[in-house]
Parts: C-alpha cells; sequence; structure tokens
C-alpha cells in the first residue's frame, strides 16, 4: 500500500519523538510518505496534547477543520494519538465521529495494525491501554535526521504533582533497558549523529535493566552513552529536582560530552504553595541542588518551568518565585498560567486567582528572565563557543545555524561541508532570540563517516 501521511504535533518534545517513530512506522509496514499538505493526504494524524486547556481546545478544532478532507476523499484515514487521545479515548469519537483511529502515547507501535484494520474492514478503531514498554520492542530503528536526535529513554511520571494529567494520560513510570537504549545511539552516531538529547517525562528517574538484571540510573546511561564513538554532546530532559542524585550531580563533573545545560523545573519558589503542588522539596532544597550542580561544573547554565496563578497562590507567594530567580540565575524558563485539569487533585481546589492577575504575574515573570537571557547573551559577544554546526539558519539559507553549550541559536556564514562537525564560532552579536557569529575553527574530521 501506498500513499501519503500528514502528521501534525502538538505539545512536548517526548510527542515530537513519537511523531518521527510512526512515521518510521509507517512508512517500513505502510509504504507512507509524508506530506506536508494535508490537502493530499490519504491518512491523517494528530498527536494531541492535554497538558493545559488551550491545547487540548485545539485538538477539536484542527478536527473539524479536517472533516472535510474525509467528505472529499471518503478513503481517507483519521487518526488521534497523544495525551488527550489516552484521555478521552471512545468519548473523542462522540464529539469528533470522522476520527477512525484513536491511540495512546504507549500505542504507537501498533498503528500501522489499526490503520490496516480500518480500511480492511471500514469500523473505527481505538486502542489507549498501556502495555508496559513493549512500543520500543516494535519501531524500527530511527532515521537521523542530521546531527543532532532525541532519544526517549523512559515514559510515563510516577511524581503525580498536584496539577498535571501526565501520569494519568502516559501511564507510570516505564524505562527502556540500557543496552538496547545505547544500542538506538549507535545505530543514530553511525548515520552521522553528534549530539543526543535523552528523553522522558522524568528522565533522570531513569531505571533500566542491565544485561546481569541490575537496574542503571541516569548517570550511568550518560557515562555509556558518552563512550558512544562520534557522540560528542549530551543533553537530556526533563527532569524532576528529587532525582538529581549524587551521581548525576557528579556526572557534570566527570563527563565532557555532557552540555553545561540543564532544564530543571521548579513551578514556584513558595514553599506553601510546592506543598500544594505536591513536589515533594523546599526552594531551599531546590537552592541547594543548584549549588551542587555549579560545584561540579562551573557556569553551568539553568533553565527552569514556572506556574503562576496555583490556587491560593497570594501576591507574597508570587514574590517568591521572582526571589527564586535572581536567587538560582535562571537564564531562561517557560512559564505557564495554572489550567485546572480534569482528574488531577489542583483541579478540585478553587481556581482562585482571576486570569488578568494570572495574566500580570506571568508577564512580570517573564520580564524577569527574559533580562537575566539578555544579559548573559549580551555577555557572550566577543567569547568563542563551540558549536554543533546543524544546517543551514532559518532566516537565510546561505548561512548556517547551530547551537552553543547553553543553548542559543548561532547563525554565520560557512560553508556547507561544516554541517555535523562542531566549529568555534566567535559571537558578534546578541539579537532578540539567536547570535549572530563567525567561524574561528572547524573540527578536521567527523567520527564514524568516511
Ligand atoms: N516532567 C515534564 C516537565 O517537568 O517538564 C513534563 C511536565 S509538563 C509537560 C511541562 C510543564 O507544564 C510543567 O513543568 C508545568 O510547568 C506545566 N504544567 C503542567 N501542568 C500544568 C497545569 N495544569 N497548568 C499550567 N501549567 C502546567
Ligand atoms: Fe507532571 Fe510532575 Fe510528572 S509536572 S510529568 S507529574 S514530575
Amino acid at each position: 500500500m501506498e500513499g501519503r501521511l500528514y502528521i501534525e504535533t502538538q505539545g512536548c518534545q517526548m510527542n515530537a519523538y513519537d511523531s518521527a517513530r510512526m512515521a518510521d512506522a509507517l512508512r517500513e509496514r505502510l509504504g507512507l510518505e509524508r506530506t506536508a499538505d494535508p490537502a493530499e493526504a490519504d491518512v491523517l494524524l494528530l498527536n494531541t496534547c492535554s497538558i493545559r486547556e488551550k491545547a487540548q481546545e485545539k485538538v477539536f478544532s484542527t478536527l473539524g477543520r479536517w472533516r472535510v478532507h474525509k467528505q472529499a476523499r471518503p478513503h481517507v484515514v483519521i487518526g488521534v494519538g497523544g495525551c488527550v487521545a489516552s484521555q478521552e479515548g471512545e468519548a473523542l469519537r462522540r464529539r469528533a465521529p470522522h476520527v477512525d483511529v484513536v491511540f495512546g502515547p504507549q500505542t504507537v507501535h501498533r498503528l500501522p495494525e489499526m490503520i490496516e484494520q480500518v480500511r480492511a474492514a471500514g469500523r473505527a478503531v481505538v486502542d489507549v491501554s498501556f502495555p508496559e514498554i513493549e512500543k520500543f520492542d516494535r519501531l524500527p530503528e530511527p532515521r537521523a535526521e542530521g546531527p543532532t536526535a532525541f532519544v526517549s529513554v523512559m515514559e510515563g511520571c510516577s511524581k503525580y504533582c498536584s496539577f498535571c494529567v501526565v501520569p494519568y494520560t502516559r501511564g507510570e513510570e516505564v524505562s527502556r533497558p540500557l543496552d538496547e537504549v545505547v544500542a538506538e545511539v549507535a545505530a543514530l552516531a553511525r548515520q552521522g549523529v553528534r549530539e543526543v538529547t535523552l528523553l522522558g517525562q522524568n528522565v533522570n528517574a531513569y531505571r533500566g535493566e542491565t544485561p546481569d538484571g541490575d537496574a542503571a540510573d541516569l548517570a550511568l546511561l550518560i557515562h555509556y552513552v558518552a563512550a558512544v564513538d562520534g557522540i560528542d554532546r549530551i543533553r537530556f530532559t526533563t527532569s524532576h529536582p528529587l532525582e538529581m542524585n549524587d551521581e548525576l550531580i557528579e556526572a557534570f563533573g566527570e563527563v565532557p560530552e555532557l552540555a553545561g545545560f540543564l532544564h530543571l523545573p521548579v513551578q514556584s519558589g513558595s514553599d506553601r504553595i510546592l506543598r500544594l503542588m505536591r513536589r515533594g522539596h523546599t526552594a531551599q532544597e531546590y537552592l541547594d541542588i543548584v549549588a551542587r550542580l555549579r560545584r561540579a561544573r562551573p557556569g553551568l547554565s539553568l533553565s527552569t518551568d514556572f506556574i503562576v496563578g496555583f490556587p491560593g497562590e497570594t501576591e507574597a507567594d508570587f514574590r517568591a518565585t521572582l526571589e527564586l530567580i535572581d536567587a538560582a540565575g535562571f537564564d531562561h524558563a517557560f512559564s505557564f498560567a495554572f489550567s485546572p485539569r480534569p482528574g488531577t487533585p489542583a483541579a478540585e481546589l478553587p481556581d482562585d486567582v482571576p486570569a488578568a492577575e494570572k495574566k500580570r504575574r506571568l508577564q512580570v515573570l517573564q520580564a524577569r528572565v527574559q533580562a537575566r537571557f539578555d544579559a548573559v547573551s549580551e555577555a557572550m559577544v566577543g567569547t568563542v563557543q563551540r558549536v554543533l554546526v546543524e544546517g543551514p539558519s532559518r532566516r537565510s539559507p546561505r548561512e548556517l545555524c547551530g547551537r552553543t553549550e547553553n543553548n542559543r541559536v548561532v547563525n554565520f556564514p560557512g560553508p556547507r561541508e561544516a554541517v555535523g562537525r562542531f566549529a568555534e564560532i566567535e559571537v558578534t552579536a546578541a539579537l532578540a532570540n539567536s547570535l549572530r557569529g563567525r567561524i574561528h575553527s572547524i573540527e578536521e574530521t567527523i567520527p564514524n563517516v568516511a
């Protein structure tokens, strides 16, 4: 069977990873090639996110728009995956009866069979179960697209923060075995990948089985990945402060391949709110972890997530969050207004911070973080940074782009042959969202590539 596949992805990097794996599986098993135009697709997939209400609403407006494709070409198959699918299951088809396949984050590998079933029987198929980790065993080897790649190492979350749907939509934590992850990284490295980002909803809770039946933690996995020939930069996301064990902190001092950048969500600087959020630590305990990380890796760049307007958050609680920005020295942050999610404990609390006040707090907080971000970018002007050259720049196809260790995009003129190599780049200017630079030197040989 041949045809075209259109995938729209909402939400986190885990979803982006799953979408790429779906495309791989559907190409291999059903011969579907990807298209960027939904009007010419035979299979349309929406990989959904339910972390906040806004994301969830978008699902039904997109599905509404897709109805015309099915009306025009009745053979079209429409599938919905991800967290909204997981949460709604059968109910999703009541609101959008033109959907043929509903699959969850843990059943993406069954998608080719599900689509074949729909085509053969003309009936809808729903499978949002949590069949442990068979997902990874049944997905084809990933195809590298450029010198950077994501590798999912664990699924789900068992932390149950009071505001969050992830444990309900993606299930409890399950880790992939150590040697399977290392084999996937090695396969990517053979295709020219130089930087991997180890992914998981709660990635530092990784406990992967070793061949002799022990459990490897994330620090051990990082040591193994760093030893893979060709892999010269490692990142991981997203972490929980409670899972920053000594070994992982020490890895920042011991593993030069580990980028000096960490995304460590804190959510709030108020101990009272942290308790209501069930984060399991205080603001001071978070700062202690940061201090230990910076002892292991001086100059570590730190990014975080914040929620403002959690139920009962007072002006004093909010000020404590602002104070934490400076105390921790965040370089970057994602920040969100609290959005009550059905089925979570925080949704039972009165959502008592008015929307306008949530918005104001968000703006104040974002301005504070942006000022720190800009100051760091400014201070980088004139310095030489190690950058992995990723490909043509988005702004101008005649330029190249890459990212610094602290995750800033740099655009610079240079030869196409530099792609896939590390280069020393002198930063010449700091713009709002990126840096400009010029090449100082380029690594001469690329490991693994003949
Ligand atoms: N473990 C991952 C993490 O910590 O990033 C996944 C959590 S979620 C995908 C990413 C962020 O969304 C969270 O850190 C939190 O700041 C935010 N978030 C989660 N639930 C939320 C809610 N109900 N309202 C607003 N923001 C929320
Ligand atoms: Fe969500 Fe907290 Fe886990 S934010 S993904 S329940 S660590």
